[in-house]
């Protein structure tokens, strides 16, 4: 497949021009990489007024994961979040009254963010599996539904996180019809899933039924930092499509990175050649090196196939001491919490890498599961507006002497960036617990006159 960006680049380099235009780094400097890094020059086409080499490249996504469209973002899947949502408010005016999209509580907080910039109303979703996870959120077609008859007039959205940060998701498809059925289309953060489409079997959101999706092409495939999908399915509403570009730049700085945007045009020569065997291939190792740990007496969790969850405190570890002692093997995780360590594989990775995996970990010498379990969060009572939490006068205490006070600004712990408590929700005695829990030791809250 062409690399049309790069392409115009590399020919940037060898015509030998002056560089008279930004960046001020002239294509020198400590880095190495500085001489490919360009700004929006003559032929060099512009992210979001694109129809030369960045829509060729863009047509070159969309037709690798089957969507009417997919558009590039340079500032991750963040910046993709806050335009799914423009789009979906603005495919549904609520005449004059707040916009409503009803989410999985799971949410990234980028979201949260989004919600409270756009002042949406969240209709949250409530996990209803056993065993509270932060990070985890299982739903059913049948609660949505109960939600969605319940409101007086159809969502914006309905917002999902598939796969989540332990690599769980519900059932899209039929969630997906769910939604579907009572007017609202289906946003999915699929940050963690754009490898997904190129298995034997996708379970990419897009092919499951969703109108909207983002993925964090920088977090599965080999793309630079930043780098980023919007999706918009084929079945969704034409003005998805016709806005995407505009929903962008809305949120979008006006220097995308062209180190970012070569590597997203890489990407695609990758993935229509060997890079979906190489993942088939990666997916097996991981499922080799499951069935070894579990021999050795430890329990993995069930999650999706890149990623190796290590159910720690089922295997009598705190998720974080894990994580050191996968360090002291010359492992570094992706995240780690009381109850889990989660490692993240691509087809990148090494055999060595694998086999560090085993000997660091070595024989579970504890096979009793530890105890303790994550306090259950109940609902918080809603004060008011995540946007007018956002914009009041704010001030930083100790989450421990928190309880009553609301919340101004999602305090989340970075990973899983989930929020405990959403701007605009009072902190009740079980949210404590459950900072203390992640081990959250100040909140942002509403000052009080
Ligand atoms: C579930 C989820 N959604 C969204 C994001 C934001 O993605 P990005 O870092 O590409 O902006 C993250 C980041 O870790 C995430 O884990």
């Amino acid at each position: 497949m062409e690399t049309p960006i790069a392409d115009f680049v590399s020919a940037y380099l060898q015509s030998g021009v002056s560089r008279l235009h930004m960046p001020g780094h002239k294509g020198r400097g400590p880095l190495g990489c500085e001489r490919l890094d360009i700004t929006e020059i003559a032929g060099a086409d512009a992210l979001y007024q694109a129809d030369g080499v960045i829509a060729q490249s863009e047509r070159n996504a969309a037709a690798l994961f089957g969507t009417a469209a997919t558009f590039y973002s340079t500032e991750g899947s963040s910046q993709c979040i806050r335009a799914m949502l423009y789009l979906s408010i603005l495919h549904a005016p609520s005449g004059g009254k707040r916009p409503v999209i009803v989410a999985a509580r799971n949410a990234h907080q980028s979201f949260v963010l989004a919600a409270a910039l756009l002042d949406v109303e969240i209709v949250w979703l409530w996990p209803e599996d056993d065993g509270f996870s932060l990070c985890r959120c299982g739903i059913s077609p049948l609660q949505l539904e109960g939600i969605l008859k319940r409101l007086s007039r159809p969502p914006a959205a309905v917002y999902l996180t598939a796969p989540d940060y332990l690599g769980g998701a519900p059932d899209i498809a039929a969630l997906a019809e769910t939604a579907h059925r009572f007017g609202a289309p289906l946003l999915v953060d699929g940050a963690h899933g754009a490898y997904l489409k190129f298995l034997p079997h996708s379970t990419h959101p897009i092919d499951l039924g969703a109108d909207l999706c983002c993925d964090s092409a920088h977090k599965t495939l080999p793309v630079l930092t930043g780098g980023a999908y919007l999706h918009v399915s084929r079945h969704a509403p034409a003005d998805f499509m016709e806005n995407g570009k505009r929903a962008l730049a809305l949120f979008g700085s006006t220097s995308p990175s062209y180190l970012i945007l070569q590597s997203l045009d890489f990407a695609n020569r990758h993935l229509a050649e060997d890079y979906p065997s190489r993942l088939t291939a990666c997916a097996a190792r991981l499922e080799v090196l499951r069935a070894a740990l579990r021999g050795n007496g430890w329990i993995v969790a069930k999650s999706d196939p890149l990623k190796l969850t290590l159910a720690a405190a089922e295997s009598g570890w705190d998720g974080k001491e894990l994580a050191a002692l996968l360090r002291q093997g010359k492992v570094e995780c992706e995240y780690a919490d009381p109850d889990f360590a989660v490692l993240m594989a691509t087809p990148e990775n090494t055999e060595q890498d694998f086999n560090r995996i085993l000997s660091a970990l070595g024989h579970n010498p504890r096979q009793k599961p530890l105890l303790r379990r994550c306090p259950v969060l109940l609902p918080p009572e809603t004060v008011c507006s995540p946007r007018k939490a956002a914009f009041a006068p704010s001030e930083s205490v100790p989450a421990s002497l928190a309880e009553g006070r609301i919340l101004a600004a999602p305090t989340v712990s970075c990973p899983p960036a989930v929020p405990v408590v959403v701007g605009g929700e009072r902190i009740s005695q079980s949210a404590i617990e459950v900072f203390a829990y992640y081990g959250i030791s100040s909140v942002q809250v509403v000052r009080e006159r």
